[in-house]
């Protein structure tokens, strides 16, 4: 099976969604709004409020926390004007996903939003909402043509599968579904190596797109320490490893199935993030920091694990194996994160959020 082509286009990504929010990106995101609003007034300062400023979220999905984020910037931008005395701004907003996103439902939104904002000012305000169907690994936007970006929960998404994760036929990463501690470590560098080249493209598009002293806010989920996972700490996707091979044992889906099947997942660590981009050269680090949460029996809710790792996976699931599995599948995964919890194990959320600025002479 050819692992190497595009692993959207392959599994069929045209026609299905990634994902819908979940509870836990709503929360993701609601820690990380201080400083996206405070980047986002940053911005537009650098540019003396210009008179139209342009805002995109990449991987915005189809759920209301992309316009909450959009929201919550206008009104942060708009107070700071109203403070300064000076004409409010136009705002352009540009919402960015897989062309397979559902933008109907997310483009339903749009009007209740734009008539709160425009109520603010007795309607004297212009905010227009575009979509963006593209991957935002490659140029989306016109040259220096944004003040502000963000991308929340999106980045760790791969382009693809990376490549090499077969050795003549045979797959290396057997019974693994991502790169797993307990795989072996060419699988971690093949991962790593997509990383790399997918993050360095994605910093490479955006530094021709945002204007000089604009700010780029991601937010994603990393890896606590350089390195693998500790050995109690366990991981949603290492879950779902385990739970595939029960369902094998169960003869509710073959083996080989599951050895030919990988996420396009990875996690950094800060110290990857930074390197890249240091290497990529066109943006500072005005922020970074990583905050992580441990969940144990004392908090046990594993289906709320089971749903938010259900709702991230799902599509890329059922293109590779059909729907039949997803109720077994999730069930199972529910069972083995609850087991995995009562044996001690614990499960450490570790969140990673970067605010990059833009060089002005880049
Ligand atoms: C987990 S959802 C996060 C949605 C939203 N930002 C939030 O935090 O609630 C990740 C989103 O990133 C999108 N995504 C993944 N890879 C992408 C790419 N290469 N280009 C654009 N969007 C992408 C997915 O389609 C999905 O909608």
């Amino acid at each position: 099976m050819d692992v190497n082509r595009n692993f959207h286009m392959k599994q069929g990504l045209g026609e299905t969604s990634y994902a819908q929010n979940s509870s836990f990106q709503k929360e993701m995101i609601e820690s990380v709004m201080d400083i996206t609003l405070s980047s986002a007034v940053a911005a537009c300062a650098a540019a003396e409020t210009p008179a139209a400023v342009s805002i995109a979220d990449l991987g915005c999905s189809s759920g209301r926390n992309t316009l909450s984020v959009v929201e919550n910037i206008i009104r942060a931008v708009c107070g700071r004007s109203c403070g300064a005395m000076r004409q409010l701004p136009e705002f352009m907003v540009f919402l960015n996903d897989l062309p397979s996103n559902d933008f109907n439902t997310l483009f339903s939104l749009v009007p209740e939003l734009v008539k709160r904002l425009k109520a603010e000012h007795d309607g004297g305000l212009l905010v227009s909402v575009a979509g963006i169907p593209g991957s935002f690994y490659g140029r989306l936007f016109p040259s220096s043509s944004l003040q502000l970006m963000t991308s929340f929960n999106g980045l760790n998404w791969l382009s693809q599968v990376p490549p090499g994760l077969f050795n003549e036929g045979k797959p290396v990463n057997k019974g693994k579904v991502y790169m797993s501690p307990a795989s072996p470590p060419l699988v971690a560098t093949r991962y790593f190596e997509q990383f790399q080249k997918d993050f360095s493209l994605f910093l490479t598009s955006r530094s021709q797109e945002v204007v000089g002293g604009g700010r780029i806010v991601i937010s994603m989920i990393g890896r606590k320490r350089h390195g693998s996972h500790k050995k109690n700490e366990l991981s949603v996707f290492e879950a779902l490893g385990k739970s595939f091979s029960i369902l094998v044992t169960q003869k509710l889906v073959e083996e080989e199935q599951v050895d030919s099947f990988n996420l396009p997942l990875y996690t950094p660590s800060m110290q990857e993030l930074e390197d890249q981009v240091y290497r990529e050269g066109s943006f500072t680090i005005n922020y970074m920091k990583q905050d992580s949460q441990s969940f144990t029996t004392e908090n046990p809710d594993p289906k709320m694990f089971s749903k938010s790792c259900r709702a991230a996976t799902e599509s890329l699931i059922c293109h590779h194996f059909g729907e039949k599995i997803i109720e077994p599948l999730f069930e199972t995964h529910t069972q083995v994160i609850h087991e995995k919890l009562e044996a001690r194990e614990y499960i450490d959320l570790c969140q990673i959020v970067l605010v990059l600025c833009k060089s002005a002479s880049r």
